[in-house]
């Protein structure tokens, strides 16, 4: 059984950037109706028994769906932060490596959300050889499916800004930046190396939501250099 994660802050800590209002569809509601239709869907199955993201890599229609939509939102609500804060260290090294800049990370990010047609979502990602990208999934796609490590993750589905911006993305996207939990995100860096993958054991804790990823990380196995 996959359960809701709690929201890593209260409901109205991100107003006026995301309302209380927001934040009562779109968790209560919606993510909330992903773990309940998962959870529809994987009982009296093999997948009962097995981690959120043993299940998003091995199933695919309906089950996939859902389960990788609750993975993708608890990682969305894991990368905001109500107050302001800065990457510093390693991660901001390599952003300014890998990007050239902070702002040029920033410009790339508002400008890979707001290109996004329809519904998905924009992920910082570390490739399997370490450099950092940003990328478009559509719908409920996510990383996990072809093992690159998230950093953070915004969500441009409509439910996720309509309330508060209507239909202004790029300026969701650009107020999204200012409230990026740049403390997880070096978490998840910082676990990681040029020679490190997302491993494939299942995490032993289903309802830790650093283990669906974080602890699954190996630096064996499916190196390459
Ligand atoms: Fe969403």
């Amino acid at each position: 059984m996959i359960e809701l994660q709690k929201l890593p802050f209260a409901d109205k800590a991100l107003e006026p950037f995301i309302s209380e209002e927001t934040i009562k569809y779109h968790y209560y509601k919606h993510h909330n109706a992903y773990v309940n239709k998962l959870n529809d869907l994987i009982e009296d199955t093999k997948y009962n028994e097995m981690s959120l993201s043993s299940i998003i890599r091995d199933s695919e229609g309906a089950m996939f769906n859902n389960a990788a939509q609750v993975f993708n939102h608890t990682f969305y609500w894991n990368s905001l932060s109500p107050e302001k804060l800065s990457p510093s260290g390693n991660l901001l090294k390599k952003i300014n490596n890998d990007f050239g800049s902070l702002e040029a990370l920033k410009e790339e990010f508002i400008k890979t959300g707001s290109t996004l047609f329809g519904s998905g979502w924009v992920w910082l990602v570390r490739e399997p050889k370490g450099q950092l990208k940003l990328k478009q999934t559509e719908n409920a796609h996510t990383p996990l499916s072809s093992y690159l490590v998230p950093i953070f993750v915004c969500d441009v589905w409509e439910h996720a800004y309509y309330i508060d911006f209507r239909n202004l993305r790029p300026k969701y996207l650009e107020e999204f930046w200012d409230h990026i939990n740049w403390d997880f995100a070096e978490e998840a860096f910082n676990k990681t190396n040029n020679h490190t993958f997302i491993g494939t054991e299942p995490c032993n804790d289903i309802h830790d939501p650093f283990c669906q990823v974080l602890d699954e990380i190996q630096d064996k196995d499916r190196v390459t250099s």
